[in-house]
């Protein structure tokens, strides 16, 4: 999907951060309880100061959808996050990405197109209706929707076990179809005592998906080809050299790390997670942390008593995320302070629709 952002006037472009920050500080108190900033914990300093609330993405999906009484709803984060805030919030309800351009490189790894394709190969060899098909949160609304028709439903790295549990109570010869993280879906599954052999890979630009009939019959998971480019430059020996360096240090890493990282960490969780568990070490503890390097930097200064440090000496940030910045933040407040809010994400009401029961089955499990 091609997404444009057009560039932002001079006043934001060569506003000094002092004017920057009472730009938004004034717009802010102008729109008062009928604003929501939203802060995913990937946002760079200057935008998550800003946040009336932070979460990882289901904690903000729990937010957006509990929240009636702002109008107005600015999600500081990704695309796939501000569209999933638009479907659960109500119609009086605007939700504001302040810069279009803030995808993920993970969600558009698998579209509409391709993953109808493959539920139309999958038909051609098995019985579908034994598939639940699954979606990471970081997919687009209309693949959301897809799962909502076929009777599946959305999860997040935060409750994904709890959402795979739930799909395979549906029968004793179920898959799943797991989109578009391959490693989220591996992880999760070998965390529940499955194996590689109960496992495989669909390559969404190959035949069948580089698959035999036979290989679908003996998967329980159909693992989408899809990865994080940044939590996939985790490497075994990143935590084999911290483990080196910091003898008895504790090695925390996220769901989206290759299933090598993951089964060497001492913890796996969602960035809500991290962050509970590096707030409830003791003072001197040493974290190593496999996660986006913004997060990982706020948790080392909000937590001087302890040593928090990422797992990847090299710097691993976010590149999406971190094209939201105080510019877009300022630009798109003083437009809904003007009454000609820029940037509103909007699903049409047919995806919606859909998209709405696979994030609602979620948040019911869940
Ligand atoms: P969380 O749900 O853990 O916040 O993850 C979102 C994400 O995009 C991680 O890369
Ligand atoms: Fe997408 Fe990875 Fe960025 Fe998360 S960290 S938003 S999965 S590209």
């Amino acid at each position: 999907m091609l997404r444009l952002q057009a560039p932002l006037p001079d006043r934001y472009t060569l506003a000094t951060p002092e004017a920057l920050a009472d730009m938004i500080a004034t717009a802010k108190a102008a729109l008062g309880s009928g604003l929501l900033v939203l802060g995913h914990h990937y946002q760079r300093p200057e935008v998550i100061r800003w946040a009336d609330m932070r979460g990882d993405s289901f904690k903000l999906a729990r937010f957006a959808a509990d929240d009636d009484r702002a109008t107005d709803i600015v999600f500081c984060g990704v695309h796939f996050m501000a569209e999933s805030a638009d479907v659960l919030t109500a119609p009086h309800q605007r939700v504001i990405l302040p810069d279009l351009n803030a995808g993920c490189s993970m969600a558009d790894m698998a579209d509409l197109d391709q993953v109808e394709e493959c539920w139309e190969d999958l038909a051609a060899v098995t019985d579908v209706d034994r598939i639940v098909p699954i979606t990471y949160m970081n997919s687009s609304a209309a693949l959301k929707a897809f799962v909502g028709r076929h009777g599946g439903a959305v999860c997040t790295s935060s409750n994904a076990r709890a959402v795979l549990e739930w799909a395979f109570a549906q029968g004793d010869d179920v898959k799943v179809l797991f989109f578009p993280d391959q490693h989220l879906g591996r992880n999760t599954g070998m965390a529940m005592g499955y194996t590689e052999a109960d496992m495989r890979v669909w390559n969404p630009h190959l035949e069948r998906g580089g698959l035999t009939a036979a290989d679908v019959e003996d998967a329980t998971f159909l693992l989408w080809r899809g990865w994080c480019s940044v939590h996939q430059r985790f490497s075994p020996e990143h935590v084999h050299d911290f483990r080196e360096r910091h003898p008895g240090g504790e090695v925390i890493v996220h769901p989206e790390c290759r299933h090598e990282v993951v089964a060497l960490a001492d913890r796996v969780g969602s960035t809500e997670r991290i962050l509970e568990w590096a707030t409830e070490a003791p003072p001197g503890s040493v974290l190593g942390v496999g996660t986006e390097i913004h997060m990982v930097q706020r948790m080392a200064t909000e937590m001087p008593d302890k040593t928090i440090v990422s797992l990847d000496p090299l710097v691993c940030p976010c590149s999406t995320m971190f094209r939201i910045d105080e510019p877009h933040l300022a630009w798109c407040l003083e437009s809904i302070v003007a009454g000609d809010p820029v940037n509103q994400i909007s699903v049409d009401a047919e995806t919606a629709q859909w998209a709405r029961v696979a994030l609602e089955r979620m948040l019911e499990i869940t």
